[in-house]
């Protein structure tokens, strides 16, 4: 299969995009987040065509992505009013409710599940497509299964090419991380994945949320977890990732006596100077937060090599989008975090 590379802003994407969908095919599509791998999500055969591109386990469901709020309606039913209150304060943006689901729902797309994932995402032209479509779009991210997601239409080509139909360049993804997933189907609402839509935003509109184990530690892979998706290797290069906390000093001296040639650093860019002789990559600056979020899947990427050993990685502390960093490089390294103060 050939696949064709649509820009965004370029006559005729949209119609053609929606075209492709409306056909039963596979387009990336980009968004805020992270690029998604979009099919009509009420077409069994369409969805199927997703699982086979990215090699995903057909037990681990997608989320539909609609262009309007009213959307979720003709999916999912007994709506509470939280969320509603939370499409209106997120939507259009990084944002995933877990709801009841409506039958026209195809199993496959909810891996039979009673509930589906819904989130309105922010890119215009994505939207557009939607629309044009006239369907509710079925998009995990845009990588083969187990790879870092994809931040930029390169990385989609890189994984995708000849497996999909087209790819829409939107450009590199303002957030980096995939969107929040907050389960509103249980007694209390919980947090099964952080990410652009911070904990103390959900608050301000929840009052309480749980925080799933999930988000902090491994998951057995027999384990029945509430996203399925949690519980497999994500976003890990072919290098065994360690996270080293402490402070700057003590992790950089903590490193070097370790360092080995085909190791590599994988830090902030105000640590650089720290790991001259290290192999270092940063991915962001670690008091500018957000940029780590933006650029920690390019940067996965770029380690993502078969002649590197270990990768050191510093990991952001504290609230908002670090959440969601943690939460990523921690799933990379398998949770595997070394106290650079207490080691030896
Ligand atoms: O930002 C995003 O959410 C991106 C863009 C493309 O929208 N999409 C994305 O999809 O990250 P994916 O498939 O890579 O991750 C979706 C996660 C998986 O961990 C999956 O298990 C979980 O959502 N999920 C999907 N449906 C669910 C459901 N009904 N209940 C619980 N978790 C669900
Ligand atoms: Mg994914």
């Amino acid at each position: 299969m050939r696949t064709l590379l649509l820009p965004a802003g370029a006559a005729g994407t949209v119609e053609t995009a929606a075209e492709i969908l409306k056909q039963g095919g596979v387009v990336a599509v980009p968004t805020e987040t992270v690029y998604g791998l979009a099919a009509d999500g009420l077409n069994p055969e369409a969805v199927l065509k997703i699982f086979e591109a990215k090699g995903r386990p057909q037990d681990n469901p997608l989320i539909l992505h609609v262009a309007e709020a009213e959307a979720v309606e003709a999916v999912c039913h007994d709506i509470p009013a939280a969320a509603r209150e939370l499409a209106a304060r997120f939507w259009p943006g990084p944002l995933t409710m877990v709801l009841p689901c409506r039958e026209v729902v195809p199993r496959r797309t909810t891996a039979n599940l009673d509930t589906v994932a819904v989130r309105c995402p922010r890119n215009a032209v994505t939207r557009a497509i939607i629309r044009a479509a006239g369907v509710p779009l079925a998009a995990p991210s845009a990588n083969r299964s187990g790879k870092p997601s994809t931040t930029a239409a390169a990385h989609v080509l890189h994984d995708m090419d000849g497996r999909i139909d087209a790819i829409v360049d939107g450009g590199p993804c303002q957030v980096g991380v995939e969107s929040t997933i907050v389960d509103l189907t249980g007694d209390r609402p919980r947090l099964l994945r952080p990410g652009g839509v911070t904990p103390e935003q959900l608050r301000e509109v929840l009052g309480e949320l749980v925080v799933d184990r999930a988000v902090t530690a491994q998951v057995a892979r027999d384990a029945v977890v509430r996203a399925p998706g949690m519980k497999y290797r994500h976003y890990a290069p072919q290098g065994q990732v360690l996270i080293v906390s402490g402070g700057p000093e003590a992790a950089a001296a903590y490193v070097r006596r370790r360092f080995a040639p085909g190791d590599a650093v994988l830090c902030f860019e105000e640590e650089l100077p720290l790991y001259a002789g290290c192999n270092p990559t940063a991915y962001g600056r670690e008091a500018d937060t957000e940029s780590l979020a933006r650029g920690l899947f390019a940067a996965l990427r770029d380690l993502d090599r078969a002649d590197i050993r270990t990768i050191y990685a510093r990991c952001p502390q504290g609230g908002g989008i670090t959440w969601a960093v943690r939460n990523r490089l921690g799933k990379a390294a398998g949770f595997r975090v070394v106290g650079a103060e207490e080691a030896p």
